[in-house]
């Protein structure tokens, strides 16, 4: 299964590959080289510390440009590195695979008042700035500011490269020479190279970047500990309950049956409560069906979206792959979400159709515009998020303002992958999967639905089902989010699965829960509150995320805030979206199977 995914995805990534297409520099393609080939040195981006998505180019800042006869080139970038922000220029080091080179200059400048000024703020801001070469990244900081708060420049970068054979293994750079700046200074930028023999195999050469005492600390260990022991429990709780109390209810229902049939009035009947008297009811389409089948059919996608991306990380290793390459996990997530429509087609194909016996009974019209509404709403979604991070991005001209090449290559990828395969899903999710077989029938009369004690309010049941299974993730949500926004390289992607399996086990076992009381206070709509109680999980995420926000980050401005509560946001939509789905299957699998329990005369 997995070798036949991990096929698929590998095609699709061919066949895209003119549309994700990278343009690897002779050396840099195989990251072979011979003795004295030349090996580029990149600069990427520069920006504020604590501001991982306020990023410039690295010539925003006045730094003087490489000697002449050098010239700056611009690499292609692939989808994942241009949504990523990184703008890779040649930096115009003379550098040779294997030959040392001794202090040499590379350009020199005057600071203007200006220029100083510039410098100035960008060292008080903490400005780093990254480097790239042959893939692997090298960061430093601009500057220093001393205790009287005199800002300084490093005009020195110190080379130290290790290599193994034809292969770059690692770099290390040392920032020296602290310049003053201020009007009239002049700076000479150089840099020293030493090549150094490395006995780390080219395999390895990512794991110097990944944090191991920090993904690998107890408390990861203890949370995966303590959300093992969760299911395990909550499983147990689930179907002590659930099975001792059907079982009661089995038998009420039975011995009620008897005795209304015994005396031979229809008092049995009425004097009945609990579950069984929305068995007419409980399998009436939802309300807003077009709309709860989008819904479904994207979260089943989301679903299928993380198993691949994750399962691809996993197999990383096997296919060489790894994503501590610049956006490749971005890359990959496009490349999924593009395949996995065929999976959001189906689902909302099938489950819309499942409601109609016949086909003549759907209005024809209808399911088209399921249909659309399955291929539009996330994408839109994102795209008005994205509209608005993007004027915000290039109002401040940073590196994450979307070129038009990049807007293309997405909608072509949207228009000529996702919407084929959404509409080829719908036609297959439709004939073979989409059986009304429900095992009662619909009255044609809606029952009314009792109006319960308060703590029977389905928003209230929603809300507080989501808890559970926000509990037994938000530790790993420390983690993503400590790498999405604290420069950490994840990598513990068998954490990741492991704690995505224990969400789906919590989130099935929690929505019985939550569906079994609903339907006991004879409320049948129980499709909406399955979706919402398990998807409520993503507002707690959302919640957490405003706290990480103010207390584990030191964000500042406009910029990097939008761009943290605009991309938790998709985040939170996409987790709502999969943990909802996640709720439907479980309230359906648990309704289908008491209702086909009970016999009704
Ligand atoms: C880079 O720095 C690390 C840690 O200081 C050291 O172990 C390693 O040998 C250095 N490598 C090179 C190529 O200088």
């Amino acid at each position: 299964m997995m070798a036949a995914c991990r096929r698929v995805v590998a095609f699709a990534l061919l066949v895209s590959a003119g549309l994700v297409h990278r343009v690897a520099e002779a050396g840099e393609r195989n990251h072979k080289y011979a003795e004295g080939d030349e090996v580029t040195l990149w600069v990427n981006k520069v920006g504020p510390y604590h501001n991982p998505h306020e990023t410039y180019e690295y010539y925003d800042l006045p730094f003087c440009k490489p000697v002449e006869g050098v010239e700056t080139r611009r690499r292609s970038n692939s989808l994942g590195e241009q949504l990523e922000g990184h703008e890779l220029m040649n930096s115009g080091y003379l550098l040779s695979f294997t030959k040392d080179v001794a202090k040499t200059k590379v350009c020199s400048m005057k600071l203007s008042a200006e220029d100083a000024k510039t410098f100035a703020s960008a060292v008080d801001n903490r400005y780093w700035y990254q480097l790239y070469l042959d893939d692997l990244p090298i960061w430093g900081m601009v500057g220093e500011a001393d205790e009287t708060g005199a800002q300084s420049i490093y005009t020195h970068r110190k080379l130290s490269l290790g290599y193994n054979g034809p292969n770059v293994i690692e770099v290390n750079m040392t920032s020296e020479n602290l310049v003053r700046i201020e009007e009239g200074a002049n700076l000479d930028f150089t840099y020293e190279v030493t090549w150094i023999p490395s006995t780390t195999a080219f395999a390895n050469r990512f794991d110097r970047y990944l944090d191991v005492d920090f993904f690998g600390h107890q408390i990861h260990w203890l949370s995966i500990f303590n959300s093992t022991m969760m299911v395990v429990f909550l499983c147990g709780l689930v179907s002590l309950i659930l099975f001792r109390t059907l079982r009661n209810d089995f038998a009420r229902y039975a011995k009620e049956d008897l005795g209304g049939h015994a005396t031979g009035s229809e008092h049995g009947i009425s004097e009945e409560s609990g579950w069984k008297q929305v068995h007419g009811d409980v399998f009436r389409a939802p309300l807003h069906l077009m709309f709860f089948s989008a819904l479904y059919g994207i979260g089943c996608q989301f679903l299928a979206l993380v198993l691949v991306v994750v399962g691809w990380a996993i197999a990383g290793p096997l296919h060489g792959d790894v994503y501590e390459e610049r956006g490749e996990l971005v890359t990959s997530v496009i490349v999924a979400y593009a395949l996995t429509c065929l999976v959001a087609g189906y689902t909302s194909g099938s489950y819309y159709r499942q409601f109609f016996p016949t086909p003549r009974s759907e209005q024809s019209s209808q399911w088209q515009k399921t249909m659309l509404l399955t291929v539009f709403l996330f994408p839109v979604l994102v795209l008005t998020v994205v509209f608005g991070l993007n004027i915000i991005a290039e109002y401040y001209d940073t590196t994450h303002a979307l070129h038009l090449s990049t807007i293309f290559k997405i909608f072509a990828i949207w228009l000529f992958v996702s919407l084929p395969l959404t509409v080829v899903g719908t036609l297959f999710g439709r004939h073979w999967a989409g059986k009304a077989d429900f095992p009662c029938r619909i009255n044609s009369m809606a029952r009314p639905i009792p109006l319960g004690p308060w703590y029977t309010h389905p928003a209230l049941i929603a809300a507080v089902t989501g808890i559970l299974p926000f509990g037994s993730i938000f530790i790993e949500m420390y983690f993503i989010f400590t790498s999405f926004w604290n420069y950490k390289f994840y990598y513990v992607y068998h954490f990741l699965l492991l704690v995505y399996l224990i969400l789906m086990v919590v989130s099935i076992c929690t929505t019985i829960v939550a569906v079994y009381f609903l339907l006991n206070v004879e409320n049948y709509h129980w499709q909406w509150l399955s979706f919402m109680a398990s998807g409520s999980t993503a507002g707690y995420v959302f919640l957490y995320s405003i706290y990480y926000f103010a207390v584990k980050t030191q964000m500042t401005g406009l910029l990097q805030t939008a761009f943290y509560f605009g991309y938790t946001f998709v985040f939170c939509a996409g987790l709502f979206l999969l943990c909802g789905a996640l709720g439907v299957i479980g309230g359906s699998l648990f309704v289908r199977r008491i209702y086909s329990g009970l016999k009704i005369d």
